[in-house]
């Protein structure tokens, strides 16, 4: 029988540390939260993505009636940078939550969005700096790996 430890490395940046694009992605992630379609839950959160071109998608959670059909504010910001950007990298992303008029502490993504977010690495082969945003600090992680180290690839199919 062995031990293995496993250990994640990300760093803490008061707001007014950020760079001029961090703080861009902070800004445009709490934007894009206010937009939240979230009349069930009341749970805002909004994501800003960087891509290798510049652009920066925004997105969202999509609430719905039936309750898993909706979909995390990552995974609608993914997947609306890869239906209209497939060939650009994603270099970045900023994650935000918002409840009561409130920016919370740092949230993480879920695990379903941590899927995607590997999976966004391993199609362009480049980490995905993460940006886990609070009110007066920001966690950031080089790669979204660090938040999932036992995730399903597709070296395991
Ligand atoms: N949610 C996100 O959009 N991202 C997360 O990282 C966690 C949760 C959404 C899903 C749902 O609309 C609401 O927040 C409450 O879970």
């Amino acid at each position: 029988m062995r031990t293995i430890t496993h250990e994640i490395e990300f760093t803490e940046v008061p707001l007014h540390e950020l760079n001029e694009i961090e703080k861009t992605l902070y800004d445009k992630a709490l934007d894009a939260s206010q937009k939240a379609y979230a009349p069930y839950s009341r749970f805002h959160v909004g994501a800003a993505a960087l891509l290798e071109n510049g652009q920066i998608v925004t997105g969202c959670n999509q609430e719905n009636a039936a309750y898993p059909s909706g979909l995390c504010a990552e995974r609608v910001t993914l997947f609306a940078a890869a239906a209209n950007y497939p060939d650009t990298p994603v270099e970045a992303l900023a994650i935000i939550a918002c409840q009561n008029g409130q920016i919370k502490e740092q949230i993480s993504p879920c695990g379903a969005c941590c899927q995607v977010l590997i999976e966004t690495e391993t199609r362009f082969d480049r980490p995905i700096k993460i940006m886990l945003c609070g009110k007066e600090q920001v966690r950031i992680l080089s790669s979204s790996r660090m938040l999932l180290p036992f995730s399903f690839t597709s070296n395991d199919l």
